[in-house]
């Protein structure tokens, strides 16, 4: 199909399930700091994800797992100050959310009062509909998150394919469906594979934004350090890496440096 993409003034959860119906693909890449988040705004990217995978890129943790609610609502309101454009969605951390449903909609309530995040992202199926339910019905839009659930990484034991086996590719197709059926405005497939991400995505009616699950979804979403190359030693398949930035930053780094043993730096002209 042709798409002519339209400009939008202000991507809201509506104008995504519109692109989808248009056959418009989503453009997604996560941020976690004002300058960062105001250059992807400005690139034209539709939705920020303000993602707990800022436990890995900006704390240095091994997992998603030690970030904090208080953390999260640092980094979604230094994002929203950047933002004029995109949908900014902010995730619920490990431990905001699983245990009750009273305790998902006080967290969701603080992301978006002290940050002002648009939406919130939070991981799981049926385990979690009741807290996503609850959510949802104090007016504050979900974004589902199937497949690979970082979350759930010590349950699952290790970050490969998920959903190769037929049982558990049935159960992710049930819970995309009942996702859908209670509301979210999307949902976020995260390596599985593309022939299964295809069939969820022609299942529902809201967009499917994939992360390693192929082409045949409606968006797809990196992790920004990634995307950019800044990080180096997390290789799997689905980067697509298109800058070396930790090269890039190196060499000039180490040049400054050594401007300044040399003197080099500052020049006369660099002072007052
Ligand atoms: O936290 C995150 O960055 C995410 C993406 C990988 C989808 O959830």
């Amino acid at each position: 199909m042709s798409v002519t993409k339209k400009e939008y003034k202000r991507i809201t959860v509506k104008t995504l399930v519109d692109m989808k119906a248009n056959g418009e693909k989503i453009s997604m890449l996560t941020a976690y700091d004002y300058t960062m988040a105001k250059i992807v705004d400005g690139a034209d990217i539709d939705v920020i994800l303000v993602g707990d995978s800022a436990s890995n890129v900006m704390s240095g943790h091994e997992t998603t797992l030690p970030i904090t609610l208080d953390e999260m609502i640092y980094h979604a309101s230094s994002v929203i100050r950047a933002v004029n454009r995109a949908l900014v969605v902010v995730d619920l951390p490990f431990g905001s959310y699983q245990s009750d449903p009273k305790k998902a909609l006080r967290s969701a309530i603080r992301i978006m009062k002290e940050s002002g995040g648009h939406a919130v992202k939070l991981e799981g199926g049926k385990e979690v509909k009741d807290s996503i339910k609850r959510i949802l019905n104090a007016g504050i839009p979900v974004m589902g998150h199937l497949g690979l659930t970082p979350q759930s990484i010590y349950k699952f034991g290790t970050y490969t394919v998920r959903a190769k086996e037929e049982q558990e590719a049935h159960q992710l197709l049930a819970d995309v469906k009942m996702l859908e059926r209670v509301g979210c405005f999307g949902i976020v497939l995260e390596k599985i594979p593309a022939e299964l991400a295809e069939e969820a995505a022609e299942s529902v009616s809201i967009p499917i934004i994939g992360i390693g699950a192929g082409n045949g979804v409606d968006g797809q979403v990196l992790v920004l350090h990634d995307m950019i190359g800044m990080t180096h030693e997390f290789n799997p398949r689905f980067l697509r890496r298109y800058m070396n930035l930790y090269q890039d930053m190196t060499i000039a780094i180490s040049q400054y440096a050594s401007d300044v043993k040399s003197g080099e730096f500052p020049s006369d002209s660099e002072q007052y």
